[in-house]
């Protein structure tokens, strides 16, 4: 096992009901500003379960972050905040309306020039202004991690920032929210988690007996609950087990003392910035064949992975991995998640080469797990994947 240090700071409030609790959470003399998305939770009843939590409260809001959150509307909400003197920050939301969040308590107490720097140049945030959120859509784990994903549709960019300042002070995980969360965007939570996992996992063996097994159980989780939270949102004890699934996915404890990937992410960044391709499915388009072209340096975590998540048995390691792969693809397309570039749009001659130029002007020259996934690499898997 390799030497880490883990501190996740966020507490969660997990449950039916939970929502109530915010009251206690936030300080009575914080001036607060709520922030959701395009309007989802004003019609299933979440935004009215926060808004009676902070009747005691001063806060206004903020609505309109929209998926894949937008720098340029993140600027109105900043605006909004100095105005206002807001102090605490409350996302209500799926992962973008908190990566949103997240960016804003690094931007109001960020004294640069301008607060794209925060994203272009990789600054962490050591301090952001607080916030808590309550969570409206599993998938990503930004409910109990530091990490945002920022979109600037103007020059069709995607960047990550972070750092240890950006953990919600706390985050309310109630299974009821998943009752309206239409089919397509509950198979993007599962392969999304799915996919933080993988990155986590599929990489090769360290002995690290624990994080393993910690990563199987959570992918075996969701692939038992997957088809009953598909056919009834409203099954508790699935949406329960979904919820806390994509939660500990990604938030830091699996990834310890093991070495990770994220190539897949990486990748599939590229493909929502240029197409937006929901976050998941680029992911759903990315991973197989990233495991085909690095066969030889992965098999032998896909065996294993073979073997104890999907129950596929044999001797044979070559075998045993390319079998998972086809497994892992046919539970993408289970969920009825399409694997191939071509299959969301037309216009894909091209990507591969613009996406490895993007890396090259980066300097992005080695990714995955061992930094040597070169920007020509990326450019063959990408068109293994159109
Ligand atoms: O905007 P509203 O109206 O709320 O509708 C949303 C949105 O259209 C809807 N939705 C959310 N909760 C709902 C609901 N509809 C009905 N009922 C509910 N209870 O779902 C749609 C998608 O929401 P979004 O927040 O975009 O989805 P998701 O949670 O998948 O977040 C995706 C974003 O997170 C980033 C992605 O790149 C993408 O920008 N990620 C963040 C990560 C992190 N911070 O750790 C890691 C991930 O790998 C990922 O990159
Ligand atoms: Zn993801």
């Amino acid at each position: 096992m390799l030497n880490f240090e883990f501190k996740n700071p966020t507490k969660i409030l997990f449950g039916a009901g939970q929502i109530a609790k915010i009251t206690a959470e936030i300080p009575k003399d914080a001036k607060v500003l709520v922030l959701y998305g395009g309007g989802s939770i004003k019609s299933n009843g979440i935004y009215e379960q926060v808004t009676k939590a902070l009747a005691d409260h001063s806060y206004i809001t903020f609505g309109g972050i929209p998926a894949n959150p937008e720098y340029e509307v993140l600027l109105e909400a900043l605006a909004l905040i100095k105005k206002e003197a807001v102090t605490f920050l409350l996302a209500v939301g799926g992962g973008s309306v908190i990566d949103g969040t997240k960016f804003l308590s690094s931007a109001a107490l960020y004294t640069g020039d301008s607060p794209w720097d925060i994203l272009k140049n990789g600054i962490r945030t050591e301090v952001g202004m607080p916030f808590g959120a309550v969570l409206t859509l599993p998938a990503t784990g930004s409910e109990m991690n530091s990490g945002a994903v920022i979109t600037r549709a103007a020059t069709q960019e995607k960047l990550g920032m972070g750092g240890p300042g950006l953990f919600p002070i706390f985050s309310v995980l109630d299974p009821t929210v998943i009752q309206s969360i239409p089919t397509k965007q509950l198979a993007n939570g599962i392969t999304d988690a799915f996919t933080h996992v993988l990155e986590q996992y599929m990489t090769f063996p360290t002995q690290a007996l624990l994080q393993d097994r910690f990563a199987e159980s959570i992918m075996q989780t969701l692939i038992e609950v997957a088809p009953r939270i598909m056919a009834n949102p409203k099954d508790y004890k699935a949406a329960s087990d979904f919820m806390w699934s994509c939660t500990m996915a990604l938030n830091g404890l699996i990834q310890k003392g093991v070495p990770t990937d994220w190539a897949v992410h990486a990748i599939g960044h590229e493909l929502t910035a240029a197409y937006s391709i929901d976050h998941a499915r680029t992911l759903a388009i990315i991973a197989g064949n990233h495991y085909r072209y690095n066969f030889e340096a992965k098999k032998e975590k896909l065996a294993q992975y073979a073997q104890r998540v999907w129950n596929i048995s044999g001797e044979d390691t070559d075998a045993l991995a390319h079998a998972a792969i086809e497994q892992t693809e046919a539970f993408f397309h289970s969920l009825g998640i399409d694997t191939k570039l071509s299959q969301y749009v037309s216009q894909y001659e091209g990507t591969a080469e613009s996406v490895q130029e993007r890396f090259i002007q980066r300097g992005w020259l080695g990714i995955g797990e061992h930094k040597t996934l070169s920007p020509t690499d990326v450019a063959a898997i990408i068109k293994m994947s159109y």
